[in-house]
């Protein structure tokens, strides 16, 4: 397995970006926007990463995601350790995420990797997303903003 830059014309992994984020056009504005990296094995793509300039010296990883069937096998923890390495060598001072209140493992995963709680956007899935959330039994309402110097 690799992971590199996904080229301006190649076609991106929709469906593996849709397991990170339910909503189609948020996900077509930031892929438009920022640069996607993928995870490849066997000419299969497996993972995916998405890293967006949002302030001066920032970087969002704005979706990073694996294959359903590849998961929990440490593919995630490469793509982040990877975003991190790449915003480095790009000359960024903070790299953000965001996930939800109810993804507990998310939250594990990047608080592993040296990512700190800074705000909670309250309600933000509620406000921006159309259906229901529901994971871990747990619903998803707010947004979990952590954060890392680099
Ligand atoms: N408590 C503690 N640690 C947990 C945990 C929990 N409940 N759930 C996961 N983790 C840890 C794992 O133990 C592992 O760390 P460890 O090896 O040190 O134990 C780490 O988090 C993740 O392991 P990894 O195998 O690399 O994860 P993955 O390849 O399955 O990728 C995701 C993680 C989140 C990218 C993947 O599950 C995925 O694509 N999910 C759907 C999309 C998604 O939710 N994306 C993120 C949106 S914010």
């Amino acid at each position: 397995m690799y992971i590199r830059k996904l080229e301006k014309h190649e076609k991106v992994p929709m469906e593996l970006l849709l397991l990170a984020d339910p909503s189609k056009s948020f996900v077509e504005d930031y892929v438009a926007k920022g640069d996607c990296f993928i995870a490849e094995s066997e000419e299969q793509i497996i993972g995916v990463y998405v890293l967006l300039p949002t302030r001066p010296k920032t970087v969002e990883i704005v979706n990073v995601a694996v294959a359903e069937e590849h998961q929990g096998k440490g593919i995630g923890k490469l793509l982040v350790s990877d975003a991190v390495r790449v915003a480095k060598t790009h000359g960024y001072k903070t790299i953000d995420i965001g996930t939800g209140n109810s993804s507990i493992g998310q939250l594990a995963l990047y608080q592993k990797y040296g990512f700190r709680i800074v705000s909670v956007d309250y309600n933000y899935f509620v406000k921006h997303y159309s259906e229901e959330i529901y994971e871990n039994g747990i619903q998803c309402t707010d947004m979990i903003r952590l954060s890392r110097e680099l």
